[in-house]
């Protein structure tokens, strides 16, 4: 299969162009910034050199590909426009650009996320069956693009997942670190109840995904069967950097304040804000959980990974990098 693939420098863009091109599939990735391209170039990957705003070239010709996956996307924005700007409108220039190509795509996979659906509530998963209910810029942004993506004359998969923990996660770098450091903060009261999965079950369900041939639109939660809590991710922790955490606990409106004040003062500063009223928003809320059921049923994906296993890779991932 020949595939188009966006955000490939990224963390999980890595992870999926590695396993595409040793199953034998030919790749090419949109990249902006060629010193990070390396690594996607010594694995034989074709490169395009370019960001997201190439799509709004209405003169704009892509190569002919099988399939397309974007994962393109901003996960932590300094400024919240951005998640308009990358997370949804380079979404709906990324389709009319497919549309105007010569060529269709058997089929899309966009990346959007957990964070679409909104918190839910402890012990009842999301499902595809309810409705999009996001509480922040993130969240509102990629539902937005998948409400779009509706109107594509090719067929399309959103794949929502949750926390995605595996070899490079930015997401994650600043948790760990603080866990080196032996601190940790958690919100006051119930622990939170979270999905997860390991970035090897996620590229698997995406080429599971890219496999699937029949027609139509199609959304995914794709998780671990294993549900764990706030409680449980800071004992993984502790594990797998065998050192002791003192967690402590913080009402949510300090929280809030002290994003108020972050994120007031880090741009005077010129420093990056490390806490901001999105992060503070998800730590608020009592659940992040969803149900892969119909990934597993309709698609035949499997989930591998045990959470305590796939914390200690992701912290030896880390290390392996020298960033922990
Ligand atoms: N990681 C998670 O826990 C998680 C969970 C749910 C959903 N997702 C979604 O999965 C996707 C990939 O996430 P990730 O964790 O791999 O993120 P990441 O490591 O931050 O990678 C983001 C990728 O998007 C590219 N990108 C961003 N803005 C761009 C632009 N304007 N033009 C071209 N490329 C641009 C980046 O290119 P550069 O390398 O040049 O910056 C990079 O390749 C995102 O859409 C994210 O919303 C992630």
């Amino acid at each position: 299969m020949r595939v188009f693939v966006t955000g490939a420098t990224g963390f999980i863009g890595g992870h999926l162009c590695r396993r595409l091109v040793g199953d034998g599939h030919e790749v090419t990735a949109l990249v902006r910034s060629p010193h990070k391209a390396d690594a996607l170039r010594e694995l034989g990957v074709q490169l395009l050199p370019g960001d997201l705003g190439l799509f709004a070239d209405p003169e704009v010709l892509l190569p002919e590909h099988d399939a397309v996956v974007h994962l393109a996307g901003v996960v932590a924005a300094q400024d919240p426009e951005q998640y308009e700007a990358i997370n949804y409108t380079a979404v709906v220039d990324l389709m009319a650009c497919l549309h105007r190509q010569a060529w269709v795509p058997k089929r899309l996979v966009f990346a959007s996320s957990l964070a679409a659906a909104g918190p839910s509530v402890p012990g009842r998963p999301w499902t595809e069956d309810d409705d999009l209910a996001p509480i922040d810029p993130y969240g509102e942004a990629k539902a937005r693009a998948e409400s779009a993506l509706r109107d594509a004359r090719f067929p399309v998969t959103c794949m929502r997942p949750p926390i995605v923990l595996g070899p490079g996660d930015p997401a994650f770098l600043t948790l760990f670190k603080a866990a080196r450091r032996g601190v940790g903060v958690r919100v006051a009261g119930a622990p939170q109840y979270l999905s997860w999965v390991y970035v090897d079950d996620l590229v698997s369900a995406m080429l599971a995904m890219l496999a699937d041939e029949r027609p139509g639109h199609r959304a995914y939660y794709a998780a671990s069967s294993q549900q764990v809590d706030s409680d449980q991710l800071w004992d993984a922790l502790r594990s797998a950097l065998d050192r002791r955490i003192a967690v402590i606990s913080v009402p949510g409106r300090v929280l809030s304040l002290a994003a108020s004040v972050a994120t007031r003062v880090a741009p005077v500063l010129g420093l990056h804000n490390q806490l901001d009223h999105k992060q503070v928003a998800q730590m608020r809320a009592p659940g992040w959980q969803c149900d892969n059921r119909a990934l597993r049923d309709e698609l035949g994906w499997q989930d591998t990974w045990e959470f305590g296993e796939a914390v200690a890779a992701t912290a030896r991932g880390y290390e392996a990098l020298g960033q922990l």
